[in-house]
């Protein structure tokens, strides 16, 4: 292994680039480097060839209507998302072919064929309209674990013009509840629980614990997940009216829902993000150019054919699970796995025996799971065949080249390409990623804009960073995926993304752009950390550990971690002259886990009688990420002199 492990490194001096092998190339789908030049040449245009193989109940008036930073894509055209994903597949072939191939945490599997789908979401559409008298433009949240019924709801929603809301089952009940109620739903859709790690998540508990506060909610579905044993009342109590069986509603119910023509433009859906202020913010995405940029970068990126498995591990509580495991790939008609657990349980090969079992082609995961199956070392993926892998996908996280060169010999074993994707809840789809069977890699490097897609790198004043310098990643044209705005605060949008550069959409990202015009992303400039691969806001969990009663002021910042990319630490400053401990600290993170999920939990809290802040009051972050990271002081577990705090602000003021 030590061998191996050397010959990475000798990899990476060499600098090297990849070129898409032959035998690649010659089968992909997209192998003419000449799409990049036709796509620049009229954007619009061919993002209206892509959406074209579509099924649209009406074609659309106008590709693109835009005055920023308002987009409307294909205006005029009726189409539905759940029709292109599901219904438009049973006219053909695919009718008996695997949509979803589910694995559960304790070994159960089930497989539901496209045919299999389209009955199911179609009963599950008829739950919604004929049992709860939802209508289109209602607002329906899901809080699931990765289960079909997670699928199915989206698509059953998309079916009736119903705008989902999918929370990550890893968030806490009162994360729940401000989502459910900033955005309105009437209905909640949730299981008795999930599995993690073995153990159970009470997500039917924590939505009780939500409800209390959530007036909009007329009623919650639930899918048996957890089997007879354990649906007693630890999990699942029943409230009378209000709860009902998924199972049982299914019963009573015709199964024969159509879809609803929907105009290009109206909602599919809200998902919440994290943005750099404490309140979520929730992304709206709309139809007809969301399912189009879907549709055809997962065919682009992944060269998605009909005798593939593809495997993204996203969770569907994330925007990858959203374009990339639902509506992208379905909309292809392709075969999608589903997995619910953790990748080390019950061992830590579960990812490869899963890639083995089911001959997973396609593969598609974060860089914070590439650099944990690093740590744990080779072996647990040579224990399986993974011989039909033929291309790997990195998303979510800027990935550094040794692990992209890790996962492309030991996971790829250096016959896949690996594709990495930027791109953001608000991009709605993949902006920056190679075309595998046309683009040059370069580990750690996401390479060129898709074709229609136009990138920048601005500097502060606006002004195009030349190529081998670094600034702000913007985007300079429209693009369909786009997101439309922030559910209810057109205001928070053009604040966020449309003033820093007029008519420009901010990223929040910083760039560097190479001598070959390759893009280097380097990580969010705002006050947004990336915790393993998942969005967090400092001022969210600022605000929830002031929260408790003993905490006076927090700061929090990402720190370096090798494993998660950034870990969260938080300074302190309590009540009175408490001082902190162990225990205080414990309980804070507690406190934090409670508030917000346990993806929020710091790493560390670092308790201070002062904290660092410019004459004018605002925190030091930099000097906080010196401190958090060992390099301003030896001792990072206390600050409590006053004295220390004031020399490292009059050094950090000396330095600018
Ligand atoms: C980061 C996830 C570098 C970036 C799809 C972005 C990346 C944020 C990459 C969006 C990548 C995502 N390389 N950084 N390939 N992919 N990011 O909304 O900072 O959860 O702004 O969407 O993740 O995170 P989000």
């Amino acid at each position: 292994m030590a061998v191996e492990i050397r010959a990475i490194e000798a990899l990476l001096q060499e600098n090297r680039s990849f070129s898409p092998s032959a035998e690649f190339a010659s089968t992909a789908i997209l192998n003419d480097p000449a799409i990049y030049d036709v796509a620049a040449k009229d954007p619009v245009a061919f993002w209206a060839e892509a959406a074209r193989e579509l099924h649209w109940f009406k074609p659309w008036d106008k590709a693109l209507e835009w005055k920023a930073p308002d987009a409307q894509w294909f205006a005029g055209g009726k189409i539905n998302a759940c029709y292109n994903c599901v219904d438009r597949h049973i006219s053909t072939p695919r009718r008996n072919k695997a949509a979803i191939i589910w694995e559960g945490e304790n070994g159960e599997t089930r497989t539901l064929t496209y045919w299999d789908l389209y009955r199911e979401v179609r009963r599950f559409a008829s739950v919604l309209t004929e049992h709860f008298g939802i209508k289109k433009g209602d607002r329906v949240c899901i809080y699931m674990p990765m289960v079909p019924e997670l699928a199915i709801a989206m698509l059953a929603c998309a079916r009736i013009g119903a705008i989902h809301s999918v929370v990550f089952g890893g968030f806490s009940a009162e994360s729940l509840q401000d989502r459910i109620n900033d955005s309105e739903c009437r209905l909640v859709i949730t299981a008795d629980g999930g599995y993690r790690r073995g153990t159970v998540i009470p997500l039917k508990r924590n939505v009780d614990e939500a409800l209390v506060n959530c007036p909009s909610v007329e009623g919650v579905v639930v899918v048996r997940r957890l089997g007879h044993g354990l649906t007693d009342e630890t999990f699942t109590r029943m409230h009378e009216m209000r709860d009902h069986w998924w199972h049982r509603v299914a019963e009573d119910v015709s199964g024969k829902s159509e879809c609803e023509e929907m105009d290009s433009e109206d909602m599919l859906y809200v998902l919440y993000t994290s943005g750099s202020t404490g309140k979520p913010k929730g992304i709206v995405h709309t139809t007809g150019g969301y399912l189009a940029g879907c549709y055809a970068t997962t065919k682009w990126v992944f060269d998605l054919k009909d005798d593939d498995v593809y495997w993204c591990t996203a969770d569907c509580g994330w925007v990858t699970g959203h374009s990339y495991t639902v509506y992208g790939p379905l909309a292809n008609g392709a075969t999608i796995v589903m997995y619910e657990g953790a990748p080390d349980f019950p061992d830590k090969d579960r990812f490869w025996s899963i890639c083995e079992k089911y001959g997973v082609t396609i593969f598609y995961t974060a860089p914070t799971a590439i650099r944990a199956f690093m740590k744990w070392g080779p072996e647990y993926a040579q224990k399986h065949d993974l011989s039909s892998l033929r291309l790997l996908g990195s998303v979510g996280e800027p990935i550094n080249p040794e692990a992209w060169m890790w996962y492309q010999q030991y996971i790829g074993e250096g016959r896949c390409p690996v594709v990495d994707t930027w791109w953001q809840t608000e991009t709605g789809h993949i902006m920056i990623s190679p075309l595998p069977g046309i683009t040059p890699t370069k580990p750690g490097s996401a390479t060129r804009p898709l074709p229609g897609i136009l990138v920048d790198v601005l500097d502060e004043k606006g002004n195009s960073v030349p190529l081998g310098g670094g600034g702000y990643l913007v985007m300079t044209h429209p693009w369909p995926g786009m997101t439309r705005g922030l559910y209810g605060d057109p205001q928070r949008f053009k604040d966020v993304y449309w003033s820093k550069y007029p008519g420009i959409y901010f990223t929040g990202d910083g760039a560097k752009r190479d001598e070959d015009g390759y893009f280097w992303l380097l990580g969010r400039v705002d006050d947004v950390m990336n915790v393993a691969g998942h969005r967090i806001s400092t001022m969210e969990v600022e605000s929830a550990l002031v929260d408790h009663p003993a905490v006076a002021e927090a700061a929090v910042i990402g720190k370096h971690h090798d494993l998660k990319g950034q870990a969260i630490s938080a300074f302190v400053t309590l009540k009175g002259s408490r001082a902190g401990n162990s225990e205080m600290a414990d309980d804070l993170k507690e406190h934090v886990v409670k508030k917000i999920g346990a993806i929020c939990r710091p790493d560390d809290i670092i308790f201070t009688a002062e904290l660092p802040k410019t004459r004018s009051g605002k925190i030091m972050r930099r000097l906080l990420r010196d401190i958090a990271e060992g390099r301003a002081l030896g001792d990072t577990t206390t600050l409590a002199d006053p004295g220390v705090v004031q020399s490292l602000r009059e050094r950090y003021e000396e330095e600018g």
